[in-house]
């Protein structure tokens, strides 16, 4: 009998979820619990981390999970690790569910870093309005350049005080449009976008409108992470829970 851990927080995963949902499959979803009010599925939902690998493998065994698809953020890097090695210490075969990183294209004014620092380096030193389009994590680290006005696009209101001294909160929940984006960017007198390379459709909208405006874009390279089997497309995912070894 097949029985699927989905491990979501992603639009991909939610899309991922419909099609199981749908198929009649016996899969049960999994939220980190980052989010006050999460998108509801159509799967048994639970929500919260595991305890690590061995509390991952734990699981595994215990809900008798005969096949693990990582759906999560591409940021999310300890839990894509966690899972590669609590599913080979459990014997249960996983997949990574994935879209794709973004590529620049024509007229894309892109600064490649390779980690928020790196991010944090790329802005000038000159005052500028960044639109730091990179969640809620990591926000600390731009600290180091108090100087620049920073617009933060967060799911839900920051309930401590922000690490950063000069912000604007806008609360929104994606997926977004370019006609939206470009004129958030506008209102606010954007300069600068900060974004991680989280590739997919619904944040894409902030980089057309970038682009369109003229604005230099600090563009974040994804974390690594073991290797495992990466699919790119729901068809895909559903040939390989039938044939695992595919
Ligand atoms: N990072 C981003 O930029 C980003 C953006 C959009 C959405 N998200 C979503 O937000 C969630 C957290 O992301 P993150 O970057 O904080 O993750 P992370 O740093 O890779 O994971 C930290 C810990 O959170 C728990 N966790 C993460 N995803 C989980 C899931 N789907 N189900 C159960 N536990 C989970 C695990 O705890 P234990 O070790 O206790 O098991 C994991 O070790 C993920 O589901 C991700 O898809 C992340």
């Amino acid at each position: 009998m097949t029985r699927i851990l989905l491990l979501g927080g992603t639009t991909e995963a939610s899309t991922l979820a419909r099609t199981l949902a749908d198929a009649g499959m016996d899969a049960v979803f999994s939220y980190a619990g980052r989010t006050a009010t999460p998108v509801s599925q159509p799967l048994p939902t639970r929500v919260g981390g595991f305890g690590g690998v061995e509390g991952l493998a734990a699981y595994l065994q215990a809900e008798n999970i005969t096949h693990v698809v990582d759906a999560t953020h591409p940021f999310a890097a300890q839990m894509s690790t966690n899972s590669v090695h609590a599913c080979e210490a459990a014997g249960v075969p996983l997949c990574a569910f994935e879209r794709p990183a973004w590529q620049a294209g024509e007229g894309d004014r892109w600064v490649h870093a390779g980690s928020i620092e790196g991010a944090v380096n790329a802005l000038p030193d000159a005052p500028a309005r960044v639109f730091l389009a990179i969640g809620k994590q990591n926000l600390a680290q731009f600290a180091a350049k108090p100087q620049h006005h920073y617009l933060l696009r967060l799911v839900d209101a920051p309930e401590a005080d922000l690490p950063l001294p000069n912000t604007t909160v806008e609360i929104a929940r994606g997926p977004f449009d370019v006609a939206g984006d470009t004129a958030l960017m506008q209102r606010h007198g954007i300069t600068h976008v900060v974004a991680k390379n989280a590739g997919g459709a619904g944040a894409a909208a902030k980089l057309t409108a970038a682009c369109t405006l003229g604005l230099p874009v600090v563009m974040i390279g994804r974390p690594e992470v073991p290797e495992r089997p990466v699919l790119g497309r729901v068809a895909e995912v559903m040939a390989w829970l039938s044939h695992p070894a595919d």
